[in-house]
């Protein structure tokens, strides 16, 4: 290769101000032969084999004296379109400008992002220290928690802010089996370690989660879960009275009125009915979480979680039908009947009714659902699987709007981080999908959550599939494994630094590996996360994760196990 005629006197230059003169020479990859303002191409000379220590992906240093300038490896080639094998062959190492490491002048170096020299012509090139990886890395004064190591140096670690993770929202994108579950069961365990006033929802589709969090979470599955049908908003309860069909116009209007008419008797029901009811002698006045709000607070609950009792709502029914003067068609009327007394006598529905009318406020769903207080479990694991899908919606957006609005009238007591595992079925890019809803309780923690303390963690497999806008709230991503072109496009889009040559790794990278970009790390950042052990992996009910079920299961079992025996 060609180098500059002053080359050997450059290179004393550069070399002579090395920090640690004990330090090898053959960190020496090459010179520089080309720069062009963001990118520079490297000419490295390779004798036998391949070229050590640089690699697609990694970072490399040049060395202009005072600072080293950081590149990132996208592309290398031979230069001649032939390979010697007898004789030096010239690589041609293309890298992007990352920034660059200062030294101080009380011997600290650190890292900034942009260039403010860009390197000569003949500067040399450098496989990168571990130093100053963790100086790219550093988090400053921030707090970081270590998540991993740098894929190019596993003596570096790879640490994140939580803080800022949290508080500004995070997304863990991949495709099927990269480790997505896994890497958010170390998230969340790092976080709840750091965070005593934070509780974790995870919305489980897989039933997955229970698994990794023995000692520290809750499970609610179909069983034990309690949230009373009063507790819904309209437009939940009657997704699920009308099993996800929009209602007509008339019945949306005989199921309002009734449930007003209901709620009204409730407020009136003197003490004395409710105790005979109840079977309880004293009674207190209902509390709502909504009485926290500070003026001019908006809250959705407090205005719908008002109790009602079932009894009333078919008596209201029941007075409509028996009008003399019908406002509604009886069929209708009568219809709405039926479907509400099947939906009740529905043991799968239990959990909507069973204990509703022995609760006057929300109060004991949620002490259940978001550990308050936390009795050391603070992660709540809900357990979707088991419900019958009909009701997924309604209560996916009930949580994510109680998430809201405790965190909100908790004034700062409690953070509440609601994890969306598969969130574009929840949130999903198309507007016409979904249940509206929900996007809208998911659509407010993401662009007011904040402010109050509410926090989303989304993780999916199909990032084309999720709301753009849902992604662009999340201010931290860690991106592992895609393959379609479509969903690195989509990263690109969301990630305003992340750069084109980055993105390109993403359909080649490891399992348990992951871009992490955004608010909280000090720069992109290629890690990997680290090994856990397999009692600490999400795994579904009876199953280590990686193992396969040492005999062929009988027919009996199986049916037992579907029935949920
Ligand atoms: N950090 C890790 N430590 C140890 N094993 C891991 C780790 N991450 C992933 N694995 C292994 O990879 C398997 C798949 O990981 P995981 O279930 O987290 O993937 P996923 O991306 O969530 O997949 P899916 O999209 O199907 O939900 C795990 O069962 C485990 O065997
Ligand atoms: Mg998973």
């Amino acid at each position: 290769m060609q180098l500059p005629a002053n080359h050997r006197q450059f290179e004393s230059e550069i070399t002579s101000d090395r920090r640690d003169p004990s330090q090898p020479t053959d960190r020496a990859l090459g010179r520089v032969i080309a720069c062009s303002g963001s990118r520079a191409t490297i000419a490295a000379s390779v004798a036998r084999g391949a070229l050590d220590g640089c690699a697609i992906g990694r970072l490399l240093s040049i060395n202009l004296g005072r600072s080293r300038i950081v590149g990132l490896v996208y592309e290398m080639r031979a230069l001649e379109p032939i390979w010697n094998e007898a004789a030096a062959n010239t690589v041609a190492v293309e890298v992007e400008l990352l920034g660059e490491v200062v030294d101080g002048e009380s011997g600290t170096a650190r890292f900034d992002s942009g260039i403010t020299s860009y390197p000569p012509i003949g500067a040399l090139a450098h496989r990168i220290r571990s130093r100053d990886l963790e100086h790219i890395h550093d988090l400053g004064q921030r707090k970081g928690v270590v998540l991993g190591s740098l894929t190019q140096d596993a003596g570096v670690s790879a640490s994140v802010d939580i803080e800022r993770l949290l508080s500004r929202h995070f997304a863990v994108l991949g495709t099927t089996g990269v480790g997505k579950s896994s890497a958010v069961a170390l998230i969340l365990r790092k976080a709840v370690a750091v965070k005593p006033n934070l509780r974790v929802l995870i919305l489980d589709p897989h039933n997955e989660y229970a698994h990794a969090f023995p000692d520290n979470s809750v499970r609610i599955d179909a069983n034990t879960l309690d949230l009373p049908f009063w507790l819904f908003r309209f437009e939940e309860f009657a997704d699920i009275v009308f099993r996800g069909r929009p209602p007509l116009e008339d019945e949306a209007e005989i199921l309002r009125e009734a449930i007003a008419t209901a709620r009204a008797r409730y407020r009136n029901v003197s003490p004395q009915d409710m105790a005979r009811d109840l079977g309880s002698s004293v009674l207190k006045r209902p509390l709502d979480l909504g009485a926290a709000r500070r003026p001019g607070e908006s809250s959705g609950t407090a205005e719908f979680a008002a109790p009602y009792r079932l009894a009333d709502l078919f008596a209201a029914i029941d007075e409509l039908i028996g009008l003399h003067e019908l406002r509604y068609p009886r069929t209708t009327l009568r219809a709405l009947r039926v479907r509400l007394e099947t939906l009740h006598a529905d043991p799968r529905y239990g959990f909507l009714f069973a204990h509703a009318n022995s609760m006057e406020t929300i109060a004991p769903v949620v002490s259940q659902v978001f550990r308050v207080p936390h009795r050391g479990r603070p992660i709540t694991v809900f357990q979707l699987a088991g419900l019958p899908s009909e009701v997924v919606n309604a209560v996916a957006s009930s949580l994510a709007r109680l998430s809201f609005d405790l965190a909100m009238a908790s004034r700062g007591g409690y953070e509440v981080l609601l994890l969306c595992e598969e969130a574009h079925r929840y949130v999903p890019q198309d507007q016409a999908l979904g249940f509206t809803p929900t996007r809208q309780a998911i659509a407010r923690i993401a662009k007011e959550g904040r402010k109050y303390g509410a926090y989303l963690g989304i993780v999916t497999q199909r990032p084309g599939e999720l709301d753009p806008t849902i992604l662009s709230q999340c201010s931290t991503v860690f991106a592992m494994r895609l393959g379609n072109e479509r969903d690195q496009q989509i990263i690109r889009a969301a990630i305003a630094d992340a750069s084109a040559s980055t993105i390109s790794f993403l359909s080649s990278i490891g399992n348990r590996e992951a871009i992490a970009f955004g608010e909280a790390v000090a720069t992109t950042m290629r890690m990997r996360f680290a090994e856990q052990r397999p009692e600490e992996l999400p795994a579904m009910a009876g199953r280590m994760p990686g193992q396969v079920e040492p005999r062929e299961p009988l027919v009996e079992e199986l049916v037992a196990r579907m029935r949920g025996l």
